[in-house]
């Protein structure tokens, strides 16, 4: 099987840094916690669990420092914040609790959460366009009192009429889906609109040339986490170009008739897949 693999694939420079400061905390600390699992990739945080890093969902799993039943040359628990970033407060708690705090938010979120902040003080009413659920709004929204989140056509209902608005995107969101609510925002009446793409480079380079090789290819394979917002939007763009697309976490899910009839296909991944799925994925597909 002939197989093409997109120019931009795979780790993006935010991912690589928080694994890189993860694998640093854990060479001379093994008291480390992730609150939530620092990428969206089971097999990379499984490889950082190895190592000895804890995955915790809430502050309240970590032990205090000053607990009598702590070993006396333990070191100081650390806090790790993930690449999706976290709420201001979890922050501030991270810090009355004693624990140390190592920030591994994308320079890219940390944008956005300033922009929430500064955009609010300005008094403009603040319209997030993402995905509500998604740890990073969750994050993002965090950095003012009141935020909009907008995640489809019906969400837009919920805006006041009239005022001053500021929108901006989840890092991860399809540049079209932005243009597409943009555009329908702003057919409606308020006294100043400010928009502000925060649609990081990184997503957008790997959404084209992904859409360039679908031009190339009978099929397409997106390689990453179900729960990875930018290899879902990957794998429905694709859908969208009408080229038969399948989003898989690695090889493992891959079937035979997949490719029955086909002789070219495309293989691209999301932000938080690491090279070696990438690799053994393409090396086994070539042998059939
Ligand atoms: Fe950052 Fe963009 Fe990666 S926001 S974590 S560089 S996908």
């Amino acid at each position: 099987m002939k197989v093409l693999i997109a120019d931009k694939c795979g780790f993006c420079f935010g991912v690589e840094h928080a694994i890189e400061l993860a694998q640093n905390l854990l060479s001379d600390n093994q008291n480390v916690y992730c609150l939530g699992p620092l990428i969206h990739n089971q097999q990379v945080v499984d490889r950082l669990v190895k190592r000895g890093l804890t995955v915790v969902n809430h502050l309240d799993e970590i032990p205090l420092p000053d607990e009598p039943d702590q070993d006396a040359d333990r070191q100081k628990p650390t806090v790790l914040i993930r690449s999706h970033g976290a709420r201001p407060e979890v922050q501030k708690e991270v810090k009355a609790r004693g624990f140390e705090l190592a920030d591994a938010t994308c320079v890219l979120v940390k944008r956005a959460q300033k922009l929430v902040e500064q955009l609010y003080q300005q008094n403009y009413q603040v319209v997030v366009v993402g995905d509500p659920d998604h740890p990073e709004t969750k994050g993002v929204i965090g950095y003012a009192p009141e935020v909009t989140v907008i995640a489809a056509e019906k969400d837009i209902e919920k805006l006041p009429a009239g005022g001053r608005l500021a929108i901006i995107a989840q890092t991860t969101l399809s540049a079209q889906d932005f243009r597409r609510l943009v555009g329908l925002i702003a057919v409606r009446d308020f006294d100043e609109l400010k928009v502000v793409n925060t649609i990081c480079r990184e997503t957008q380079r790997r959404q084209k040339s992904a859409l360039e090789l679908c031009e190339k290819v009978d099929v397409m394979f997106v390689l990453g986490a179900r729960h990875s917002a930018n290899t879902r939007e990957l794998a429905q763009l694709c859908h969208r170009k009408e080229v038969k697309t399948y989003h898989l976490q690695n090889f493992q899910e891959f079937l035979p008739r997949y490719i029955e009839g086909k002789s070219v296909a495309g293989v691209t991944a999301g932000a938080s897949t690491p090279d070696w799925i990438i690799r053994e994925f393409v090396e086994k597909l070539q042998k059939l």
